[in-house]
């Protein structure tokens, strides 16, 4: 199983896994306004086969009286697949891209006051609070109460620098009679590779540089 960003090709598996799992239901194109508006904070869960079991819809809030927050709008994982942690993974995605891409202090969502599942998940495994209950919140008339999750400690965790891994000032124990560069394929496995994408050509040119005089060679 795979947690992912989703993309607009997941949006029908999403709604099919929202019809089967909630009674609350949304048109396509309320699928489309947080996947255009908010791409980074919805995610999914697909199995082995790359199906949906579940996913996590999501968005910013855009009061400006408010602090800065995110809010889930719907959560679900497939019967089958429940219990697996999914849910749990699903919310802690959102809400870290929540703070990342919008630093956003805490994320809100409603829950049915007789949805036992979803409340030991929110109040046990996630520390949400309850903020208030919202009488006769959903169309059927039941109440809702309205939770909070602060993010102030992943927001801390997300201003810290992160420190640059660099393998040839860590590691400094490489062997230079093993060590074998072939010059013509040197720049495009760097270019090709995922960790120096953003590397401006200055920097990867010193890189090089560096990692032929540690490695002693010319
Ligand atoms: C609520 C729901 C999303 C949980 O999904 P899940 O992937 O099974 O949840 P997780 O496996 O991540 O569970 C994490 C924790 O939540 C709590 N939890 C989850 N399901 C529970 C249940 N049926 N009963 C009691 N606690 C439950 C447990 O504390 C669990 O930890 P544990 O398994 O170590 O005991 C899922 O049951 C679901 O899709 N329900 C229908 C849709 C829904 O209610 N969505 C929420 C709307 S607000």
């Amino acid at each position: 199983m795979n947690i992912r960003n989703s993309t607009p090709a997941d949006l029908m598996n999403m709604q099919h896994c929202n019809l089967l799992c909630l009674p609350e239901n949304y048109q396509m194109k309320y699928y489309f306004y947080h996947g255009l508006s908010w791409p980074q904070l919805s995610y999914v869960a697909e199995d082995h086969k790359g199906r949906i079991i579940g996913y996590v819809l999501a968005k910013m809030e855009e009061d400006p009286d408010e602090a800065t927050h995110g809010h889930i709008t719907s959560l679900a994982v497939k019967r089958s697949h429940r219990r697996l942690g999914l849910a749990r993974k699903l919310m802690d995605h959102a809400s870290r891209a929540m703070v990342e891409a919008f630093k956003a202090k805490y994320v809100s969502l409603h829950v049915r006051v007789s949805n036992r599942a979803a409340l030991r998940l929110y109040a046990h495994t996630l520390k949400f609070e309850q903020s208030e209950v919202e009488t006769k919140y959903y169309a059927d008339g039941e109440d809702a109460y309205a939770m909070k999750r602060d993010l102030s400690k992943l927001l801390d965790e997300c201003a810290q620098p992160k420190r640059l891994f660099l393998p040839f000032r860590e590691n400094q124990t490489i062997q230079t009679p093993d060590v074998e560069i072939k010059e013509e394929n040197e720049e495009e496995e760097l270019d090709n590779d995922p960790n120096t994408t953003g590397f401006t050509a200055y920097a990867e040119d010193n890189l090089i540089k560096e990692f032929k005089e540690s490695a002693n060679v010319s």
